[in-house]
Order: C-alpha cells, then sequence, then structure tokens
C-alpha cells in the first residue's frame, strides 16, 4: 500500500510521523505547495525512523501527481483555527481549498480511500464525498477519534485509573454539537456511571467539547492528538483491523437520517467504512445528535457544490 498526505503543516507532519511509528506503509508520501516543507520535514521524520529500526519511508514532495499509485490519501490541506474561532468559522476558506484538492485527487486516482481532516470536519467530509463522487464507504473524516481521544483523557484524570482500561465514545459533529456518550463508555467493561457522579459527568461532557480551543489558545494550535487519531484510522484499513472508530461518514438511512457526514461508531478495515454501527440513544442522546445534524447540514447548503 501507498499513503499520500496532503498537506505537510504541523497536523500533516505529525501524521506522517504517527503513521511512520506504526510502520504502516513502506511508501508515505508527504505533499504541499510549499517549496522545501514536506522534504524537509520527511527527511526529519525519516532521520528518527531510522534509529528505531521503522521501515515506512517518507517521501517530500511538490508533485501532487504521487497520489496516482496511493491506496490511502489523507486530505489535510486547510488553514487552521485562531484562539476564539470555531472550527465552523473556517468554512468559506477551506470549502475553497477542499474543493480544488478534491478535484485534483479523483483526477489522478477514483480508487483510494479518502481521509478528511480539514475543517469544518463533518461539512469538508461531504464536500471531498461530493466533489470526488468516490462511494461513500471509502470517505471518511478524522473527528470522533480525537474527540474520544480527549474524552478517554478527562475520565483517566477523574478516575485517575489506567487510560488502557478506559474505553470511550463520542458521536456527532466534530465541532460545538459533539456528543461524548458517558452511557456508552466504560472501564473494563464496567460502566463508566459505575465511576462518575452526574455532576462530574457533564463537567467531562463540557471539558471534552471545549478541550480543543484552549490548546489552541495555549500553543497555536492542536498536532499530536489529531495525528495520531488520523493514524489509528489509516492503521484499521491499512491492516484490515475491522476497528470500531467513530468517524464522520455520510449516512444513507442509518439512524433514519440521509445525505449528511456525521460522527457515528464505524467498522474500519481495507473496505474503508465497512459498516455504521447504529446506537440504541436515548431521547436526550438522540435530540443531541440531531443537533448536530442540524449544524452540519446549515453548513453544508452553503457548500460549493
Ligand atoms: C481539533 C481540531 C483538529 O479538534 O479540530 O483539535
Amino acid at each position: 500500500m501507498t499513503i499520500s498526505i496532503i498537506g505537510s503543516g504541523k497536523v500533516g507532519a505529525s501524521i506522517a510521523l504517527n503513521c511512520g511509528l506504526r510502520e504502516l506503509d513502506p511508501n508515505i508520501n508527504l505533499i504541499d505547495i510549499i517549496e522545501g516543507l514536506p522534504q524537509g520535514e520527511a527527511m526529519d521524520i525519516n532521520h528518527q525512523l531510522s534509529v528505531q529500526g521503522l521501515d515506512s519511508y517518507l517521501v517530500g514532495t511538490n508533485d501532487f501527481s504521487v497520489v496516482k499509485d496511493s491506496d490511502i490519501v489523507i486530505l489535510v490541506a486547510g488553514v487552521g483555527r485562531k484562539p476564539g474561532m470555531t472550527r465552523m468559522d473556517l468554512l468559506k476558506t477551506n470549502a475553497t481549498i477542499v474543493k480544488d484538492v478534491a478535484s485534483k485527487i479523483v483526477h489522478y486516482n477514483k480508487n483510494s480511500k479518502l481521509i478528511v481532516v480539514t475543517n469544518p470536519l463533518d461539512p469538508m467530509t461531504y464536500l471531498a464525498l461530493r466533489i470526488t463522487n468516490f462511494p461513500r464507504n471509502n470517505v471518511m473524516g478524522m473527528g470522533g477519534m480525537l474527540d474520544l481521544s480527549r474524552f478517554t483523557s478527562f475520565i483517566h484524570d477523574y478516575t485517575k485509573l489506567s487510560r488502557d482500561s478506559i474505553s470511550a465514545m463520542v458521536i456527532s459533529e466534530h465541532g460545538e454539537k459533539m456528543l461524548p456518550l458517558i452511557r456508552f463508555s466504560s472501564i473494563s467493561g464496567i460502566p463508566l456511571t459505575n465511576f462518575i457522579n452526574e455532576s462530574q459527568s457533564n463537567e467531562i461532557y463540557e471539558k471534552t467539547k471545549q478541550v480543543a480551543a484552549e490548546v489552541i489558545k495555549l500553543k497555536g494550535a492542536t498536532v499530536y492528538a489529531p495525528g495520531n487519531a488520523v493514524s489509528i484510522m489509516a492503521e484499521a484499513i491499512v491492516k484490515d483491523k475491522k476497528s470500531v472508530i467513530p468517524l464522520s461518514a455520510c449516512l444513507d438511512g442509518e439512524y433514519g437520517i440521509k445525505d449528511v457526514c456525521i460522527g457515528v461508531p464505524a467498522v474500519v478495515g481495507r473496505n474503508g467504512i465497512e459498516k455504521i454501527i447504529e446506537l440504541p440513544l436515548n431521547d436526550f442522546e438522540r435530540k443531541e445528535f440531531e443537533s448536530g445534524v442540524q449544524n452540519v447540514r446549515e453548513a453544508i447548503s452553503v457548500l460549493p457544490l
């Protein structure tokens, strides 16, 4: 397999490093329009992987056509949010970029899996799906995997129990309406509600939703957690792992919803999104989920399609 990462900024480089550390593929392309940036990042990462004995080889290039042979294309190109901005504030700017990049991808390669990272994630996943016209199982957005990383971190903070024992789930919009699912999270199979009370649940719920903005305010961008989250999705495809991962998928009747990309649990393997898992949501969860769907639909309605 070959992986191509389009966008060699901090997140793109973090994705490349994390894919290398998982030794996902002998060939990982790092692409950018900026002369020298992908080449320098690739060299730096290769130097680390070499001494670790890991045989993923990063190639940094400004030649977009390398995507023609890629089994997995990761779309990171776009502008990151600044402190005080929401992800949705990036809609207009990044829609132009994603439309252009998606058009180039499908010009060179009509059969790859596509992992979208650019924000606002769910509308950009939908835009990339529509512009490439790829089968919906081949296009997924990285959102929920990152959100659950944070949810897991807060569960650890509150319970002081091993992160390795924690299983968390976050669905809906990768944005203001994200939905950390306390009821579907556990510690070694024991429901999370056995370890935290309602007030703590509410605190963790709010912190999970807001923490990305806090990181951006402190250090200017989120880098390592997004890079790791994308590499988990890529690994599930490369190794045909059948992993259950929350991700932005285009629904076509699941949850009674059609024609929108939104965060749902899915089985990920060699064929991309192999199954969308429909959770038995209660009334509160359903209402929150649908609120996220509505937010994304409003954004989709103004996309340059
Ligand atoms: C974040 C960005 C990637 O949540 O949306 O860090």
